[in-house]
Parts: C-alpha cells; structure tokens; sequence
C-alpha cells in the first residue's frame, strides 16, 4: 500500500475550442529568419548545407576563442549521422567556455539547443559530466556515458539582454565538448509558461506512433524543434493519416502536422500508460508537460473515443476528453508538478467509449527559476574592451559578474537584488598589460578601485578617469607612464576622494607645471625635494579649503537615494535608479523623425484619453510613441506638464520618457516601450497569450507600484501627486516589471507651506477618487494612496474597481464596499481572484487586503503614507516567499479550489485516494531521461 503525498497541486486544462473549428486557417510554413546554426568544431570559415534540415551549418569560430577542435572516433561515424556530430569543440582549460550569439532581442523568446555525441575523440573513452549554463543560470547537466549516443539539451527561455552566451562548466568529472548549438527565435505567445521569471529545459519531446526512426525537424516542423520518434511495441499501435492536422488560432503551441499526423494507440487495451522516473542528477524537478492529442479517423455517429486522463491516478483534466478531428489538441500544466520519484500517465476509455485513447505527442520539460540577471551591459561591453585590447591572459569567460561563483578572477562585483551587477573592483595589477591606458576603464561606471600596478603600461595618464564618479582608489605604480598627473584625478585626490598611488613611474611627473622640460631629474634630488615640498603643503591646504566648499554645497540629507538636480527646477532625480535599460537621452523630435521612427505610424499599440499610441523604433530601441494631433490649448498644456515632469524624472518604477515632439501640428511623447500592456489588461485577461498572473507576480507588481509611487511623493522635490492611479497606468515591461505610467495629470505642489493643493474640479477616473478630494477638493498624496488600495484590492480579486452585482446583489457597488461585506463574514477565500487557482500563502494575501483596506480608508489621515505601504508589501513578498519554500517540503495547501464551470481544473489534495496502488495490465512505455537515441 502506498501512500501519495502530493507536493504540490497540478492544474490541468485543455487547450480546446470547437468554436474556432470553423474558421480555422492553415498554418503557413513561417521562414527561418532569425536561426543561428553552429557546428562546434567545425575549421573557422567553413560551412556547409545540412541535407536533412536544409539549414546552413557554419563554423564556431566566430562565437568562442577558447577550447580546441576534434573529429570523432571512426568508428561512431555512420551513414545517417548528421554532420554536425562529426566533430566537437572541447575544453580542456578554464572551469567554464562560453558561445556568445549576439543580434538577440531583449524581452523576446529563444529557443537554445545543445547536441553532444562524445564518438571517443579524444581518445581516452571516458565518461564525462558537466553542467551547461545559459545566460547566468543554470540549465542542465550533461552526463555522457555512452560514446555513441547522441544528447539533445534545449532550453526555452526569455532574452534578458540583447545576447545570449552558452556556458559549459567543469564540473570536475571530465572535460566538456559540445557538437552543435542552435538558436531559434519563438513566437512570444508560444510556450506561455517560458517567461522572464522562469525557463523551460527539455527533457524530451517525442513523437508517438513515427513511421520510420528520423528526427522530425525544420523544415516539417517550421520552428524547428526536435521531435524524437517513440514506440512501445508491441503494446502500442501506430495510427496514420495522411490529411494534414491544422493548428487552432493562437494554438499555444503549434505542433507541426508531420508529428500530429502519427499517433499510437493500445493493443488488445483501453488504456494507454507510460511514465518517466527523476534523474538522480536532477534534485526534485518541477515538471511541466504538454500531451499533443488529435483525432486522425473520421468518427462515424456510433463511435466515440473519449477518455480519462491521470498522472499518478489523479486526474489530469476534470472531464473525459475527445480529440477533435484534424485539430491539434494538447493538454498542458498551468503551474509545474514534483514530489515524486515516478510519474505515472495513463489514459483510460470511458465506459461511453467505442474506441481506444489516442496520443500523438508529448513534451516533458523542467522548470528553471531565472534567479540571477546578467551584469550591467554597459560594464560588459567596457570590461571586453579591455579584455580585448589588452589580450588578457585570464580565464574571462563568460558574464563577468554572474553567477557569483564564476565571476570573473580580479573582479569584484556589487550585487543588488533585482538589479544587474555592476563592476567595482578591477585588480589588474602584474598582468603583463602593455600600451596605454584605455579610456575604456572610464566606461566601468560603479568601478571604485582600479589597480593597474605593475604592468608595462606606456603613454599619459587619461584624464577620462576623473569622470568615473565613484573611483576612490587608482593604483598605477610601477608602470612606463609619463606626461603629468590629469588635473580632474590631481584635484579629487588632494580632496581626499581619491587615493592615488603614481610610484614607479621614472618618466612620469607629479607636479604639473615643469613637466614638459625636465626630463631628467634625479641630477639633483635635494633642490627636487626643496621644490616640491612647500608645493604640496599648498596644495593640501587648498585641497581643505575645498573640501570645506563641497561640503555645504553637498545634498540636503535625504534618505531616498536622490540628489537635488544640478540645473534644479524644482524636480529632484534619483540619480542612483535610472534604469539602466534605456540609456538614451531626452530629446527633441520633429513632426518628420516622428513619422521615421513609427514607420509612417504604422503599427498602433494603444489608445487612450491621451491620443494613439504606436511603436517605433529610436536607435535600435523599441519605444512608444503616444501621439495627439488636433490638440486643444488645454490638452496642450496638459501634455507640456507631461513632458515636463516626466524629463525630470527617472525610476525604475517610473515609466522614461525617451523625448518628445511640440510641432505646431503635432504633439507626442516618445517613451520607454512597455511590451506586456498594463496591469488593466493582465487582470482582466486581455493580454494575449498570458497565463493568469499568479500571487507572487501581483504581489510583486504591487510593491514596485507603490515605490513608483514612493518616489513621486517622496523622491520628488516638491512633492507629485499622481492623480490617476489606476491599473491601466501600471505598465509592465517584457520582465513583468511594473512602472507607473501617465503623469499627465500630475501637477507639482509645494509642500513646504502647504499640505494640499485646491483645484475647481476634481480629476481622476471613477472608483479611485478619494472621496475626501471629492467632498473638499482638497488633494493631498493621500488621494493616491486611496487610489492605490483600489488598485491593490483589484490586484487580489482581479476585479473590477465598480461592481455591477448580480441576483440578490443586484445594484452598483465600488470594490471597496464588496470587499468589506465579505471580509466582515469572515472568508478571504471569497474575495480572492479565482484565476490564482488557490495558489497563494493565505497569509500573505490576507495581509495584501489589510493593507488596501487601511489605504481606503475614509478620513487620508487614517492612511499610511505609500513609504509605509511598501514596507507592508515586502513583508507579503516574503511571507509569499517562505510559504513556497515549506509548500515544497510536504505541507498541503488547503483552500478554495475548482469551480465547475471554469475550464481550469484544481486537484483539491483533501480528495487523494489513499491506497491507489493498483495493477499494471500493461506495460507502460517510459519516457528515458538520461540519453538520447542511438545514432545511427
Ligand atoms: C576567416 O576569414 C577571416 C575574414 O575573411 C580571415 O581574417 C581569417 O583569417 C579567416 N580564418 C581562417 C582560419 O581561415
Ligand atoms: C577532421 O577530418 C577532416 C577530414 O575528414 C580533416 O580535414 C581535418 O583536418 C580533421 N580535423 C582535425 C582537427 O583533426
Ligand atoms: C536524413 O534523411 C535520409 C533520407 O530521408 C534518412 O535516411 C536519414 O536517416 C536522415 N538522417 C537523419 C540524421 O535524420
Ligand atoms: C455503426 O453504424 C454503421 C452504419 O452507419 C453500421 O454499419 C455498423 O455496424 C455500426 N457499428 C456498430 C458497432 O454499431
Ligand atoms: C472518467 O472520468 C469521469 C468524470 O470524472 C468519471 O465519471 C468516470 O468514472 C471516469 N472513467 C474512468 C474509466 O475512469
Ligand atoms: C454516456 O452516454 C450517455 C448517453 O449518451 C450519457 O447520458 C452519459 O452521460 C455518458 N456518460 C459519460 C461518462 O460520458
């Protein structure tokens, strides 16, 4: 008797629309724009058409300059082996080798494929087991035990930045190779469940039922996905068609027609079984599969194929499922499943059916959490530069700084949750680095020391230096240097912000002035010393005298991270939060650069209050352009106030403004683009091919709301009050961060004198209006908190902030009242956004409520201030947090679960039968987990 514990609860639904059936397209062959195919190991410059995929292979040599290159053993080379696998690239130095595939697009979904076929190259037929990363995270362990099998790795994933670098990591077991490494992009609605926050790596994805034993791939599968031929025989039959099986629109996954059109289906049985074990190199994985189902035979009226699905004798799907003729079906996850050592699948006929279940397909993947986030790009590019021109004899491979336990020898890096490292130690002290000082180390801007000690460096010190604003050590003794000390790095260090160390230096002067004519001074070192002794005691007096100076000019004390703007109009900028993203600066556009960067205004993305709202393209970088044409005086003025604030305002919460354009004829903002749509548009499940957002991404979206908000209140000098807070200007990039967009209607007012400011009619949008504005016209930063309460509550019920009730409750409601009544009889259950599926701590989002509820209340004094709300949504973040972590050790959660009329099915884990072991009548087939198929 065996008694399941199950972890964590699985949700199932069916991704199936017979209503769509009727207008239902063909799905075209896409091209392959955007594929990178590398033969690793291949001599540079060589390339080759693969005859099979008909994808041009070329050379690695371009993506790596380290390891070395091999052909495989003889004897593993077969006629049908794909060339890729006929040579590797391998590793024998460094603990981890990185590919850089560059032209990627930030925010923008891949696809990344490893193959590995060991084919003895080195001689040595030894089992090897390395770990592969991509991007700064950990993707998978390739254990090669077999010399003439063939591994496939592939990892779906988001791009943080605009490359994308695959490492191969020593482990200590081996020396790791690789045989090819492609990249493909996807459709961002494809694959949902690959997002900014987590990556799905490939277990196996297998074709049941093939009719000979080759790989499907491009071009029968247009995204060129690998699809393995499976079979049980002699248990399972093949079933074929010859039609073609189409795609629904905005099918989640578009399973090519050359797998769908096979299938398997039981011999002398009802029920199809097969299940997969957990590698033991994989510790507790969180599983997500997609089943790929179609009907292949036209049903006549008296028969029927309908059947159950479980996993682990628990029901997959709450209903018994028929797949619809020609239509690619699947059956996937909404949340990852683990917990168990085996997973057993089986589907059953129903008592109703006449005929045997069917399966055409099935994708198993692992879910990676994205936990670390590469270093800042702009001390990537700046430490390669260096990197490259000084040819550095170092192991630097990789991201510099991520993660921590390969960041980069004599580099230390500052790590801030959520944000990218940055580069603030650089020893490159007895490097043997020759020529001069690059002006690429003045682009390391958080770099704090720099020790070029001991080198050969030749040529003047560069003045650039100066400008690194955080640079508090320089290190350049015993070097070739001459010229002067720059003035800019002189002055810092007589003001004691800078130590500099020039020692060493024969050809290099410490006093500026009688540089250019004395060369040779060590003649008569006493009159030396006499000189430059009563000079030094002037400049450091001087140096006091300044030091005095900035001190009093310094910042007012603030405890926000701002600084008062050098050419202050009244806007503070939080200099330390600029997001690093957008690096461009404020400008000015005309009616024509307009019509440039949105390709004629071509593409529309939105509408609003505001005007219409188009992508384009400024530099490379996506933005949006919010545009109004027939302008009223008052709308103008509106929109200046917009631009105005919005220049002087930088956050990371805070949507920037790129430039705009005040034509007579045209007025627009060119903003930061913001890919995933507002907040509006994710609650109320208008963003396409998203999954409903869970807790932990609400509750995360919330806190980075209210510190926009923070900021505007008390980052901004004086004080902004929003005005319109509301989940259509809580705007989401493609990390799901959320920063608060559209401060048209924000309007400065000087808190020095006054606590509110008075205006004739009251601004905002229905349901978030604080009703003490309302009855007074008294505005304070108040009136956004009870606005963000509003918003918060939305975040837990996903509804909206006016109710139109139904039945016994029939009449208008705000959220507000809704919830009280609720919460007055006790349940939070009843509140919460079912579309979460019961997925959340109850403690965390009881205390979310609290919180919304304190910031609505009637009297602003009653309300705390948006600094104390974001202290209250960090402690749900962490309670959130802690919740996951002991829901993953064993403990049940109990709370509401399915709803019968939702598509979306719970496991309620109350209703787990207890004793469900039970008779295999057949033999499963099994889903391998460790090598690939044999090559053939
Ligand atoms: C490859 O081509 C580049 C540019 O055409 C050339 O500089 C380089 O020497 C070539 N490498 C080899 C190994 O042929
Ligand atoms: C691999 O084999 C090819 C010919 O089959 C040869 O030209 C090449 O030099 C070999 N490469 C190595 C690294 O041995
Ligand atoms: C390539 O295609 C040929 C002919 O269709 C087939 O025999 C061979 O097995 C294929 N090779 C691979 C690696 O799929
Ligand atoms: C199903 O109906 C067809 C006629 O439409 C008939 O020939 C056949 O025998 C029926 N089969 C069964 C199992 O009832
Ligand atoms: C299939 O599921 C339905 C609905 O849950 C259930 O009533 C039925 O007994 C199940 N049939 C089998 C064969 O498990
Ligand atoms: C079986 O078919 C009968 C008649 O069509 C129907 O009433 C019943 O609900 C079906 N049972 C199941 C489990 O689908």
């Amino acid at each position: 008797m065996k008694k399941y514990n199950m972890r964590e609860m699985v949700f199932w639904f069916v991704f199936l629309a017979s209503s769509f059936l009727n207008n239902a397209g063909v799905t075209g062959q896409s091209a392959n724009t955007g594929f990178v195919n590398i033969d690793c190991g291949l001599p540079a410059n060589s390339s080759y058409k693969d005859a099979n995929s008909t994808l041009t292979y070329i050379s690695d040599a371009q993506f790596i300059d380290t390891g070395t290159n091999h052909n495989i053993s003889v004897e593993y080379i077969t006629p049908t082996l794909s060339p890729h696998y006929l040579n590797v690239r391998s590793f024998d130095t460094g603990v981890q080798n990185c590919y850089t595939i560059k032209s990627l697009e930030a925010g923008l979904k891949y696809l990344v494929r490893a193959t590995f076929l060991y084919g003895n190259y080195d001689g040595l037929n030894k089992e090897v087991i390395f770990d592969l990363h991509i991007g700064v995270n950990y993707w998978k362990t390739v254990n090669i035990s077999d010399p003439g099998k063939t591994t496939i790795a592939e990892v779906m994933f988001v791009a943080p930045v605009d490359y994308i670098q695959v490492c191969l990591v020593n482990t200590g077991s081996g020396t790791p190779f690789i045989s090819s490494l492609d990249l493909r992009p996807i459709k961002s609605s494809l694959y949902p469940a690959a997002n900014s926050s987590q990556s799905l790596a490939l277990v196996r994805r297998l074709n049941a039922g093939p009719t000979d034993s080759t790989i499907v791939r491009y071009p029968d599968d247009p995204h060129d996905r690998m699809w393995e031929p499976w079979s049980n025989v002699p248990y399972w039959t093949e079933i074929t068609t010859t039609s073609q099986i189409q795609n629904f629109p905005n099918d989640l996954f578009e399973a090519p027609s050359a797998v769908l059109q096979t299938a398997v289906t039981p011999v002398n049985s009802s029920e199809i079984q097969f299940f997969w074990e957990v590698d033991p190199l994989d510790k507790d994985p969180r599983y997500m599969a997609n089943l790929h189902i179609s009907e292949l035979m036209q049903l006549t009226e008296n028969q029927t194929r309908e059947f159950n699905i479980t996993l682990n004798d628990v029901m997959w799907y709450n209903k018994s499922f028929s797949p619809d003729y020609l239509y690619s079906d699947a059956i996937y996850g909404l949340r990852p499943f683990n917990g168990f050592q085996r997973y057993n699948v089986s589907l059953t006929a129903t008592a109703n059916s006449t005929l045997p279940p069917i399966l055409n397909a099935v994708e198993l993947f692992i879910v990676l959490p994205v936990s670390a986030i590469p270093t800042d790009s702009g001390d990537v590019s700046a430490i390669n530069a260096i990197k490259s021109s000084y040819q550095i004899d170092k192991n630097w491979n990789g991201d510099p700084c991520a993660p921590k336990t390969y960041a980069w020898e004599g580099l230390n890096c500052s790590y801030v949750v959520s944000d990218s490292p940055r580069i603030t130690v650089l020893n490159l002290a007895s490097s043997g680095l020759s020529g001069e000082i690059t002006n690429a180390f003045a682009n390391l801007k958080a770099l704090q020391t720099l020790d070029l000690s001991y080198n050969n460096l030749s040529g003047s010190i560069p003045d650039v230096l100066s400008q690194l604003p955080s640079l508090s050590v320089l290190d350049l003794t015993g070097n070739n240097l001459n010229g002067s000390i720059p003035a800019g790095l002189l002055k810092k260090s007589q003001d004691g912000s800078l130590t500099l160390r020039v020692g060493n230096n024969v050809n290099l002067c410490s006093d500026g002035n009688s540089c250019n004519q004395s060369k040779k001074k060590s003649n008569n070192s006493t009159i030396a010393i006499a000189i430059i002794v009563p000079i030094v005691v002037v400049v450091i007096l001087a140096a006091v005298g300044i030091l005095i100076i900035y001190k009093y000019k310094k910042r007012p004390g603030s405890s926000m991270n701002t600084t008062v703007n050098p050419n202050n109009t009244g806007f503070s900028t939080g200099t330390s939060t600029v997001d690093s993203s957008i690096k461009l600066e404020n400008r000015q556009f005309t009616y024509n650069e307009l019509k440039q960067i949105t390709h004629n205004f071509q593409r529309e993305i939105g509408r609003g209050g505001f005007g219409i709202v188009y992508s384009g393209l400024v530099d490379g970088t996506q933005v949006a352009v919010k545009v109004q044409r027939n302008t009223s005086t008052k709308e103008a003025k509106e929109f200046m106030v917009e631009a105005q604030h919005l220049t002087k305002i930088h956050h990371k919460n805070l949507v920037s403004l790129i430039g705009y354009c005040k034509d007579e004829n045209c007025f627009a903002l060119v903003l930061e683009y913001m890919s995933e749509g507002s907040l509006e548009d994710h609650l109320r499940g208008r963003a396409s091919g998203t999954w409903p957002l869970t807790w932990r991404d609400r509750i995360r979206i919330a806190f980075e709301s209210a510190q926009g908000l923070e900021y505007l209140h008390k980052g901004c000098n004086p004080p902004l009050i929003h005005r319109d807070v509301k989940p259509n200007n809580i705007l989401l990039n493609a990390r799901l961060e959320a920063k608060i967009a559209d401060f048209g209607m924000s309007k400065a007012f000087n808190s020095n004198n006054d606590t509110h400011i008075s205006t004739n009619h009251v601004v905002g949008t229905h349901g978030y209006v604080d009703p003490e504005y309302h009855m007074t016209y008294q505005l304070t930063e108040k009136s956004d908190v009870y606005s963000f309460g509003v918003v918060l509550l939305q975040i837990v019920t996903g509804q909206p902030a006016v109710i139109q009730g139904t039945g016994p409750e029939s009449g208008v409601t705000t959220l507000i009242q809704w919830v009280r009544q609720r919460l007055a009889r006790g349940n939070i259950e009843n509140v919460v956004d079912a579309r979460m599926q019961g997925d959340y701590d109850i403690n965390s989002i009881w205390k979310a409520a609290d919180v919304a509820l304190k910031c609505t209340a009637q009297s602003g004094t009653q309300r705390p201030t948006m600094s104390e709300v974001v202290v209250q949504l960090k402690e749900c973040i962490e309670l959130e947090a802690a919740a996951a972590g002991r829901n993953s050790n064993g403990n049940y959660y109990s709370g509401n679960s399915s709803n019968g009329t939702s598509e979306n099915y719970c496991m309620d884990p109350r209703n787990f039968s207890q004793n469900s072991t039970r008779e295999m009548e057949q033999h499963p087939g099994t889903i391998p987990m460790v090598s690939g198929p044999v090559a053939r």
